[in-house]
């Protein structure tokens, strides 16, 4: 198959060598992000792969449409960045990479967890600056702390089950329990989750119903000094809000490898220019505040799959018409 593959990454370079050989495509390889600007570059291709912060809107899709492109394969897992109404409409079939591998993300959120439990940002800091001093760096142990999930899929349960390790209790929502979760933690509503979680980790995707989960309300309903860490989509929070809460001590730290206004900031360098973005300066600048720039999937491991899978998928839908990843 003839596909153009946007916002390829020089890490991403000999995995798209190795697999486009094994599935026997013909892929152009391009820096630029997919969006309305760019979408002219697929003319004259089946496919296009994308990531997850390409901007698959109603526009760029009727745009590769009319250009001939029959399938546009995302290399992520979450696809709120792709108008999917506007793919069926057009009869572009679209897949994902669901599960290229959980614990990427998973073992990021214990890791960001520690290090707000351990100060980590601040003892790091004062290293550097050759301060040795120990005070204000007392942290916090797990074992005495309730971590509480939303979200339990198959990046939540990779956490949960490094997290069990841990002995801490643990409790979780999700719209659909599972059972093999079940035997780790106790479900609980939303709303018992917030009450009663020291720790509340977000695994769920973005979706209409859940923008700004995490909001002034449900902020207020969390326990007094409660620590978010969210490594799945920044419009799950709203960060004025968060910035609110934290300031007040409402919510005693956060680790946000995701943000709500990140297109176009992280995976880029911005080290000479000037960050606008009033609240990302905030949050970057708050002590018990870690930010990373949306890159919890990035492991070797991770990469690499992603971009196997997502080729592997336009290859089942050359040979078989459809596709095990098939969004629509
Ligand atoms: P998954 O589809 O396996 O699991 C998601 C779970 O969330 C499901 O059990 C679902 O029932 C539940 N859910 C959906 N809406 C919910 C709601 N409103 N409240 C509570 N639970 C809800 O997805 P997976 O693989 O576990 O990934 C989770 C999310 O992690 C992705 O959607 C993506 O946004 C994020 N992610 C972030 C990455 C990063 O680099 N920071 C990389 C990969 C994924």
């Amino acid at each position: 198959m003839k596909i153009v593959a946007y916002c390829v990454r020089l890490d991403e370079m000999s995995s798209f060598e190795k697999f486009s050989k094994k599935y026997d495509h013909d892929v152009k390889i391009v820096k630029e992000s997919f969006s309305p600007a760019t979408a002219n570059l697929a003319e004259g291709y089946d496919a296009v792969c994308i990531l997850g912060n390409c901007t698959a809107n109603r526009e760029a899709i009727e745009m590769i449409s009319k250009l001939g492109v029959k399938y546009l394969a995302t290399r992520s897992a979450g696809f709120n960045n792709i108008d999917l109404e506007a793919a069926k409409e057009v009869g572009i079939e679209v897949s994902n990479v669901p599960a290229y591998s959980p614990n990427a993300v998973g073992e990021f959120a214990v890791a960001v967890t520690l290090c707000l439990a351990r100060n980590f940002k601040q003892a790091f800091k004062r290293v550097e600056l050759q301060d040795f001093s120990l005070g204000g760096l007392i942290g916090f142990e797990l074992r005495n702390k309730t971590i509480g999930f939303i979200g339990t899929g198959r990046v939540g349960q990779t956490a949960i089950k490094a997290f069990s390790g841990f002995g801490c209790k643990m409790i979780g929502y999700d719209l659909y329990p599972n059972d093999n979760v079940a035997k780790y933690l106790e479900y609980k509503t939303l709303a018992e989750v917030l009450a009663e979680a020291d720790i509340i980790s977000l695994h769920c995707p973005l979706t209409e119903d859940n923008l700004h989960l995490i909001n002034e309300e449900t902020i207020a309903k969390m326990k007094d000094g409660a620590i978010l860490i969210n490594t799945s989509r920044g419009q799950l929070v709203d960060s004025r809000a968060l910035i609110e809460g934290l300031k007040s001590g409402k919510i005693g730290g956060a680790a946000i490898d995701v943000y709500e206004n990140e297109y176009g900031i992280f995976h880029y360098n911005h080290e000479n220019d000037i960050i606008k973005d009033e609240n990302l300066l905030t949050l970057k600048s708050l002590p018990n505040v870690i930010v990373t720039s949306h890159y919890a999937f990035y492991t070797d491991e991770a990469v690499t799959n992603m971009v196997e899978y997502s080729l592997q998928n336009l290859y089942e839908f050359e040979k078989t018409n459809t596709c095990k990843n098939k969004l629509v």
